[in-house]
């Protein structure tokens, strides 16, 4: 197995003539050694061409950043300088963007089972719009209703019933989903009905989302059609054609570009009329490749006939995809960013448990020993997200990096903050 392929770095990503690797102008094991493994090291310039570039190829005000994929105020903060709206799933991620500055209605409000504080939060602070995922928010809806008050904007969750070549927990619009209205079943009809005779709600459009990584644009126009057709014998304003494009991980996956993913929403839509306004939800394909994990082996451990093991400083607190999905990663010591990965071995972290891998069976360069870094790439969406406690690991440290200078956006966790909340 050759070298790491650098297209699944971070575009700022350079290498020099020994191998050393730099992200935005500064060393990778500079800031590992100053910042401390593991790190989470985000190219800031990156991600604001993917926000850029989403907007380039959607519109102004048609792309809706899901935060789920990565959040901090700085996230939040950059994206709302990009142009770029906020998807807030919860009351938390919606607490984090008005905390970096964001106004309430640069965001849209999501959830299957948001409560009446968050729908309360979302009525306040006067969001877009909100996305009604059931019958019973609609009655919260309802009931949180003042006479003579202006009623929220809200679009509809519609699950259209179709199939996405993803992984099952990441899956959503198929019928047998927890998320939004039937459309087989006239759950989908019977909403649009129920919002637009009730003066607690502007019903103002409908949405979708198919599920995540997807790879095969043919799921997106099959989505689509059913949606158009919808939307169309509607009459409403506004259609949410989600998400979610999935990323290349691994130097075998191959991700359709933003502007396929828009040519083929925008030739599905050709029949609406120019009134109609798209949006677009993503999030995993503006972060992900612009993020990687820098971590520092601890142990190997080599079983003649069976495999080596490699033990990294952190493992499933930090990175939970592989144990949740059996996510694939690429894995190669920045400091020999040009080696041949010509041996083989299981990169694991040093949780209590042998399902904390972090990458199964990975090509790595020879002679790899306590005190080497090591890099995956595409880490940016849903690591840091996804990050916990667990063994009272304490959460990494998240950079951003550009135009040679490095900056802590979020602390790493001490171990006082471990015991922060006991009372
Ligand atoms: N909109 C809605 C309503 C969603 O539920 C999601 C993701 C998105 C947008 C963003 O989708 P994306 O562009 O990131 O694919 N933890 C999983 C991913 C779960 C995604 C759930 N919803 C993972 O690590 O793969």
């Amino acid at each position: 197995m050759s070298a790491i392929d650098l297209r699944l770095l971070p575009s700022s990503t350079s290498v020099d003539a020994d191998g050393h690797m730099s992200i935005g102008g500064v060393e990778v094991k500079d800031m590992a050694s100053h910042f401390g493994t593991p790190l989470y090291i985000y190219d800031e310039n990156h991600v604001r061409a993917r926000c850029r570039e989403a907007v380039a190829a959607f519109g102004a005000d048609s792309v809706i950043y899901a935060t789920k994929a990565f959040l901090c105020k700085a996230m939040a903060k950059l994206a709302h300088e990009e142009g770029v709206l906020l998807d807030v799933a919860t009351g938390g991620e919606f607490h984090v963007a008005l905390s970096a500055g964001v106004p309430g209605n640069r965001c849209v409000m999501h959830g299957n089972n948001k409560s009446v504080d968050e729908l309360r939060m979302a009525i306040t602070n006067e969001v877009r719009h909100i996305v009604v995922d059931s019958f019973d928010e609609l009655q919260r809806l309802e009931d949180l209703h003042v006479e003579g008050s202006a009623a929220p904007r809200i679009q509809l969750r519609i699950t259209p019933g179709v199939h996405v070549n993803t992984h099952d927990y990441v899956s959503t619009g198929q019928d047998d989903s927890k998320f939004g209205f039937n459309l087989n079943n006239g759950d989908a009809h019977r909403a649009i009905e129920q919002a637009r005779a009730s003066a607690a709600v502007d019903l103002v459009g409908i949405h979708c989302h198919i599920g995540s990584n997807v790879l095969a644009i043919e799921n997106f126009e099959d989505a689509s059609k059913v949606m158009v057709d919808l939307f169309a014998s509607t009459g409403l304003q506004e259609l949410t054609l989600g998400g979610g494009l999935g990323v290349a991980y691994t130097e075998r996956d191959n991700a359709p570009t933003m502007q396929q993913w828009a040519d083929v929403l925008k030739r599905a839509a050709t029949s609406l009329p120019s009134t109609a306004r798209i949006y677009v939800e993503p999030g995993r394909s503006i972060v992900a490749a612009a993020g990687i994990t820098v971590y520092e082996v601890g142990t190997v451990k080599k079983i003649d006939g069976i495999r080596t093991y490699v033990a990294v400083d952190g493992g499933m607190s930090d990175n939970m995809r592989p144990a949740l999905y059996e996510s694939e990663y690429e894995v190669f010591d920045p400091e020999r960013a040009t080696a041949d990965r010509k041996e083989r071995a299981r990169i694991v972290g040093k949780h209590c448990e042998s399902g904390d891998i972090l990458v199964f069976d990975a090509p790595v360069p020879p002679n790899i020993a306590a005190g080497d870094l090591l890099v995956t790439p595409v880490t940016g969406a849903y690591g840091y997200s996804m990050a916990n406690n667990y063994n009272k690991v304490t959460r990494p440290a998240v950079v951003f990096v550009a135009n040679g200078e490095a900056r802590v956006v979020v602390r790493r966790e001490t171990l006082d903050d471990l015991t922060r909340l006991d009372v």
